[in-house]
């Protein structure tokens, strides 16, 4: 599998607008690539960067510095015709709150239509019609049930199927799906879940599957990127970061995971207590909450490292320098 997207040192720092306001990192030093045909997700709790991280590849807010390649070209030069002509032909994503990505004004019908506006404008109504059924049918959606309705018409689930249905209407070379099934009951889920690995097989898409739940990133993906507080704490092959988990954060993250079905040996870790601690800037982001925490963790920021093949961990208890 070719490299598909690439990102280097992204970084995004949002500052409060006031006179000695304070920063954030929501994003800080992230890097990573997807091959074609992959399926990486991305794991972290509230707050860890993740959505910012989808943002970011999708140009809707700008980087504070670091670099982000799509099939080798650097995205931040794309001019806004370059981006809605050709990127975001390429590269399609479904957020969190299917509610905020429909217009109230109007049926549903329309987001189909103003894809086809853009895309395939030659298209008559006989293949449009085509086109809906077939892509809402996928989803599991009853095309008579949900077209001609408004947004308020429809539940959170039916709105997150048809905005997955319209994504993959363009057949990307990259999915971001974000939270993109977290709105859907047990086997709707299961199913959307097979569907995006049905696409990826068909099609070759690639997808950046953004979720807090492992359970759900185990299942689908071949690749795992664990993030605390903006930094990637550990990452690799799937089997690898969930059978051998590395970083103490992981370690903690997969024993709060009642009924997750992974073999590896609990090592005694402690469940986290100091919620919501001040994080360690120069340092380890977790130092503050880790119980295996050493004096160097506070001062110097590990980066991360290839433990086993295609296994990698930022965290001091490796070596790595
Ligand atoms: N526009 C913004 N202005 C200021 N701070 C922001 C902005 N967007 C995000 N943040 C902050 O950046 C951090 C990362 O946010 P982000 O939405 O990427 O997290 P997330 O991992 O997607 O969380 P969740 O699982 O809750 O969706 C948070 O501290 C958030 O408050
Ligand atoms: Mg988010």
């Amino acid at each position: 599998m070719s490299e598909l997207l690439k990102v280097e040192h992204l970084t995004k720092v949002f500052t409060s607008g006031l006179i000695g306001g304070f920063e954030i990192r929501a994003v800080d030093d992230v890097s990573f690539t997807m091959r074609r045909g992959e399926i990486v997700s991305l794991v972290g709790e509230s707050g860890s960067g993740k959505t910012t991280i989808g943002k970011l590849i999708l140009r809707l807010i700008q980087p504070t510095s670091g670099r982000i390649l799509f099939e080798g070209k650097d995205v931040l030069k794309f001019s806004r015709g370059e981006l809605r002509r050709n990127y975001y032909r390429q590269v399609q994503a479904v957020f969190q709150d299917p509610f905020a990505s429909f217009n109230p004004l109007h049926v549903v019908d329309r987001s189909f239509h103003l894809v086809f506006d853009s895309y395939f404008p030659r298209l008559d109504e006989g293949e449009r019609e085509k086109l809906i059924n077939d892509a809402l049918t996928q989803v599991g959606l009853n095309p008579d049930e949900v077209l001609g309705k408004f947004p308020h018409q429809l539940s959170g689930g039916q709105l997150q199927r048809i905005l997955i249905a319209r994504a993959l209407l363009l057949k990307p070379k990259l999915l971001i799906a974000d939270e993109a099934v977290s709105m859907l009951d047990a086997s709707t889920r299961i199913d959307v879940l097979n569907l995006l690995g049905d696409f990826r097989d068909k099609y070759g898409t690639s997808v950046l599957f953004v979720t807090h739940d492992l359970a759900l990133g185990y299942y689908i993906s071949d690749t795992t990127i664990i993030m605390y507080r903006g930094t990637i704490v550990e990452m690799g092959d799937t089997e690898r970061v969930f059978h051998n988990p590395l970083h103490p954060y992981t370690q903690m993250l997969l024993e709060s995971v009642p009924d997750l079905n992974v073999k590896w040996e609990f090592r005694g870790i402690e469940p986290e207590k100091e919620e919501g601690a001040v994080y360690s800037i120069q340092g380890c982001r977790y130092a503050p909450r880790c119980p295996r925490v050493k004096e160097k963790c506070f001062n110097v920021r590990p980066v991360l490292h290839e433990v086993e093949r295609n296994h990698w961990v930022a965290c001091h208890l490796y070596g790595g320098e």
